[in-house]
């Protein structure tokens, strides 16, 4: 059993951090807004007082922030996990990122001495509660081997792609492909709604179709429906990844014009107020019905 130190208590870091407290591991806690951490504390994690004293009780940190600014701040902030990382530490970032601040990441943690490792997740917030998740590791072979048993506290396979970076990369396309999926879901529905088209047939012969797939199966229901979006994985994250998505391509030199045209959707809905709530809001870039 490992002393696990956990950064980053929101919708996934929550019941992922529960996952490695319930295998028996030492857990330690923090988030930057300390309320957060009432369950991991009642569930019997105790509250780091800062990020320098979380590092000082673990073997490994491991971080489930937003986005890279938020992992930037984590490690590099005065107080930091740089200011207090050491040799014989493993820092582990589970949030998705680009793969420019995975090598960056990467780079500042080794120069304490510490080791680092990239592991984005596949699955939203029901495989999180479940430990369900499919961990993608990036980075030294031996050390993703190494820190498997703790990794699969939350999830149930572990796949290493390549170097730092490459986690990072198979993330992205994966929610590229995810996120622009949904936008011409929403696009055609919507459009086979007006038409006259019941939105349960929409779905029942999609569900038997060469298009069917888990993200319309998962959100198809509230998005012709309802639309209630309650966020599991929020807008804003999903926006994230899409602009993301767009800077590799850039940097690969492959156009992305399908990316971009859904990026703009995401933005749409972001602007009128939904990047809080459920990727599936981004049928809300479309209509305000
Ligand atoms: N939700 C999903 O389905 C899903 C699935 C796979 C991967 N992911 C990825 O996993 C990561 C976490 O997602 P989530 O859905 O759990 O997000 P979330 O609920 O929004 O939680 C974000 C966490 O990051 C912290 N944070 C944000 N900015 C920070 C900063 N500047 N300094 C320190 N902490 C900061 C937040 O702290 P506060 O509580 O103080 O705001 C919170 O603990 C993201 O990278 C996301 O893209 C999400």
């Amino acid at each position: 059993m490992a002393k696990v130190g956990f950064i980053g208590l929101g919708i996934m870091g929550e019941p992922m951090c529960l996952n490695v407290l319930s295998k028996g591991h030492d857990v330690a806690v923090y988030n930057r807004t300390r309320a957060k951490m009432g369950t991991l504390v009642a569930a019997g994690a105790k509250a780091a007082a800062s990020l320098a004293d979380l590092v000082h009780r673990s073997e490994v940190v491991i971080t489930m922030v937003a986005d890279p600014a938020a992992v930037r701040d984590v490690v590099t902030a005065k107080g930091g996990l740089l200011s207090a990382l050491s040799p014989g530490t493993t820092h582990i970032d589970m949030s998705t990122v680009s793969p420019e601040t995975s090598r960056e990441i990467a780079l500042l943690v080794r120069g304490t001495g510490a080791d680092y490792l990239e592991a984005p997740v596949l699955g939203s917030r029901q495989a999180a509660i479940d430990g369900t998740l499919t961990v993608l590791t990036g980075g030294d072979a031996d050390l993703s081997r190494r820190m498997e048993p703790l990794l699969l506290a939350m999830g149930k396979q572990v796949i290493h792609v390549g170097d730092t970076g490459m986690a990072a990369h198979m993330k992205l396309l994966i929610n590229q492909i995810m996120g622009t999926v949904l936008c011409v879901f929403a696009e055609a529905a919507l459009t086979g709604m007006e038409a006259g088209l019941p939105a349960d047939k929409i779905l029942e012969a999609i569900q038997c179709s060469a298009a069917a797939c888990p993200a319309i199966r998962a959100k198809g229901k509230d998005m012709l429906g309802e639309r209630v979006f309650t966020p599991n994985f929020p807008l804003k994250h999903a926006w994230k990844d899409m602009r993301l998505a767009l800077e590799a391509g850039k940097a690969a030199g492959i156009p992305m014009p399908v990316t971009a045209a859904a990026c703009a959707l995401f933005g749409a809905a972001w602007d009128k107020g939904f990047g809080d709530r459920d990727v599936s809001a981004v049928l809300r870039g479309l209509t305000d019905n």
